[in-house]
C-alpha cells in the first residue's frame, strides 16, 4: 500500500472510530481552561498511529495528543502528522462539524495531505503534482478576486482569553472589508472549505503543525497560496497561516499588515 492509500485508509477507519463515539456517548477531558480531549480523539489517534507503524515502520510520526518525534531536519524521511479528531469543542457538544487530518512530509516539504469529515462523509485527498480531490472528484480554490465578495473564516487558538486583543482587530477589519467572515471550530475543514471554494480565504494565529499539515497540500494542489499571516513563506511549525485561492491573497495580507 503506497502512502496516499494508507492515508486514505486511516483517516476514513478514524472517522468511523468517531462516528460510534459521537453515537454512543464519550468521556471528556480538559487539557487547559478550555482545552478538552475526549476518548474519542485517544481512540482515533491510536488507530492511526498503529496502522502506520504496521505499514512504514521507519517514518517519523508526530500526533497530537501523544506526540513524537520532534521535527528536525529528518532529510530523506517521512514525517506523518496527525490531528486524530479536528474540532473537539464542536465534537463534545454534539456539533457536527470536525474531521481527522493526516498530513505527511517529506525533507520538510508536503506531499501527501488528507482529510476526512465523517458527518458529510467527505474524503479529501491530495499528493504533490497530482491534484486535490474530494470523494475522488478533482477540486480547485475559488475565482473570486475582489475581498468585498470574499467570505472568509477565521478560528481562535485556545489562548484567546489572554491574547483576545491581539487576535479581534483582524476580524474587525476582516467583517468591515468582506462579504462575510465565518468561525467554524475546525482549521482542517476551514482549509477544506478554502481548497475546494467554499470559502475564499482563512487566517488564524496560533495553530499547530497537526491542524495545517493536510490542509497545506490540499490548498496547494487545488491551486491555492498558503504563507503565515506576514506574507513569509510558510511551514508547518509556522504558527501563523493565511491560506487563500491566491486571488485575495495579496488583499487580505494588506489587511494584516495594516494591524501590525
Ligand atoms: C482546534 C480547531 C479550531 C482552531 C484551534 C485548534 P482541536 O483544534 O482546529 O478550529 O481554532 O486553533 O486548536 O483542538 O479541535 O484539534
Ligand atoms: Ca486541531
Ligand atoms: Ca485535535
Amino acid at each position: 500500500m503506497n502512502i496516499l492509500d494508507l492515508a486514505i485508509r486511516a483517516a476514513r477507519e478514524a472517522g468511523e472510530i468517531l462516528r460510534d463515539y459521537a453515537d454512543r456517548g464519550f468521556q471528556i477531558e480538559s487539557k487547559g481552561r478550555i482545552d478538552l480531549v475526549t476518548e474519542a480523539d485517544l481512540a482515533s489517534e491510536k488507530h492511526i498511529t498503529s496502522l502506520i507503524r504496521g505499514h512504514f515502520p521507519s517514518h517519523h510520526i508526530l500526533a497530537e495528543e501523544t506526540g513524537g518525534t520532534a521535527h528536525s531536519a529528518l532529510a530523506d524521511d517521512y514525517y506523518w502528522i496527525i490531528d486524530p479528531l479536528d474540532g473537539t469543542t464542536n465534537f463534545s457538544h454534539g456539533f457536527p462539524c470536525y474531521a481527522v487530518s493526516i498530513g505527511v512530509e517529506h525533507d520538510g516539504q508536503p506531499v501527501v495531505g488528507v482529510i476526512y469529515d465523517p458527518t458529510r462523509d467527505e474524503l479529501f485527498a491530495a499528493e504533490r503534482g497530482a491534484g486535490a480531490t474530494c470523494n475522488g472528484k478533482q477540486i480547485r480554490v475559488s475565482t473570486i478576486d475582489r475581498l468585498e465578495k470574499a467570505l472568509v473564516v477565521s478560528g481562535f487558538p485556545y489562548d484567546v482569553r489572554e491574547r483576545m486583543d491581539e487576535y479581534l482587530p483582524a476580524w474587525r477589519e476582516f467583517l468591515k472589508h468582506s462579504q462575510g467572515v465565518r468561525r467554524l471550530g475546525s482549521a482542517a475543514l476551514d482549509m477544506t472549505c478554502v481548497a475546494t471554494g467554499r470559502m475564499d480565504g482563512f487566517w488564524e494565529h496560533g495553530l499547530h503543525a497537526w491542524d495545517t499539515a493536510a490542509g497545506w497540500m490540499l490548498i496547494e494542489e487545488a491551486g491555492g497560496r498558503v504563507t503565515k499571516l506576514d506574507g513569509s513563506p510558510f511551514d508547518n511549525f509556522s504558527a501563523s497561516l493565511l491560506c487563500t485561492n491566491g486571488l485575495v491573497h495579496d488583499e487580505m495580507l494588506a489587511v494584516l499588515r495594516s494591524l501590525a
